[in-house]
């Protein structure tokens, strides 16, 4: 049996990371075979004696995986910026340190959030349909209008760096009015003009609602029938952070009765969401395959950061992004 140190890469790796790993004979690199469900059971089979693991949002690390991988686990190191997978409690008791990536997927996923705000204030998933489809030209098929951001106010729900990141952005197509609701106060707030509010009124008062938060028990399903209500009835929701956030049939009701006006998502709730699903069919949600950080150099950045973080807990050093 081989005595190198062993590690689990769950996910298949971008390019960089995936070269460097290679170069390194010290260690031994269990992959997750590809294909194979990420059900609790394979991860408890594929993680025994590991003493660290590589992973992303779609892997669960519960306690359950601590205790099958035993001993000589020392480091959790996500390829994301949201942890809500891991939990932290558990990996604290055992001592095992745990990293993440902040700040090298910022722009990218800003990038999405305002692309995705575009394509939903302007109908521009229906409008790309109705060319497909042949509606293009007939009277009785006109496309409802969009919506420009000058005179508008948006609502962040979440204004940190990738929520600053994005209004940096929107800026450029005319936005000037921002409101936000976290916790305590932004450090963003000031440099964007920014007026803090409380939740009910960052749902009465936005037009273009945006959630970059991170998702807590307390956060979920935020968004449903009582609240979508008090949207108003031309509000767009914009969500690039988590799925969980939205009764997703209640959103699906308020879309397709005309309480709010229309969504963009880039997260689900699965994921992938059923094709089924109304949501999927509603000509004014635009949905993405959660392709926020979906860059060849941002995932090459976060392969990297996640990497050294693994490497560092394996060997017993303090991690350069640690949570
Ligand atoms: C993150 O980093 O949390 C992203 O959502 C994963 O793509």
């Amino acid at each position: 049996m081989s005595q190198k140190p062993r590690l689990l890469v769950t996910i298949p790796l971008p390019p960089k990371p995936r070269k460097t790993l290679q170069n390194i004979d010290s260690i031994e690199v269990v992959h997750w075979p590809e294909g194979e469900v990420k059900t609790s059971e394979n991860m408890a089979k594929h993680v025994q004696g590991c003493s660290g693991i590589l992973c992303s949002v779609g892997d669960k690390i519960t306690s359950e995986v601590l205790d099958a991988a035993g001993e000589a686990l020392k480091v959790v190191s996500t390829v994301s910026v949201g942890y809500e997978h891991i939990d932290l409690t558990a990996c604290k008791n055992r001592g095992i340190q745990v990293g993440y990536t902040p700040d090298v997927l910022t722009d990218a996923t800003a990038d999405t959030t305002a692309t995705l705000t575009m394509m939903a204030t302007r109908g521009i998933s229906d409008a790309i349909a109705s060319v497909k489809d042949g509606r293009w030209g007939k009277p009785r098929a006109a496309l409802p209008l969009g919506m420009q951001l000058p005179g508008k106010i948006i609502g962040f729900l979440g204004l940190g760096r990738i929520g600053y990141a994005t209004a940096l952005r929107l800026r450029a197509f005319g936005a000037s009015q921002f409101i936000y609701h976290n916790r305590g106060t932004s450090r963003f707030a000031d440099d964007l003009g920014a007026r803090r509010v409380e939740f009910p009124q960052l749902l009465a008062q936005s037009d273009v609602l945006i959630i970059t938060a991170s998702l807590t028990s307390e956060s979920r399903h935020l968004f449903r029938k009582e609240t979508l209500a008090q949207m108003k009835s031309h509000a767009v929701l914009v969500n690039t952070a988590r799925g969980g956030f939205i009764h997703q049939e209640d959103l699906a009701e308020a879309l397709s009765q005309g309480i709010i006006g229309a969504a963009g998502l880039d997260v689900t709730d699965p994921e992938p969401i059923d094709p089924s699903h109304p949501l999927v069919h509603l000509p004014n949600c635009t949905i993405l395959p959660h392709i926020g950080s979906a860059t060849l150099e941002t995932r090459n950045a976060m392969g990297d950061l996640a990497l050294e973080n693994v490497l560092n807990g394996m060997d017993g050093k303090a991690l350069s992004t640690p949570l």
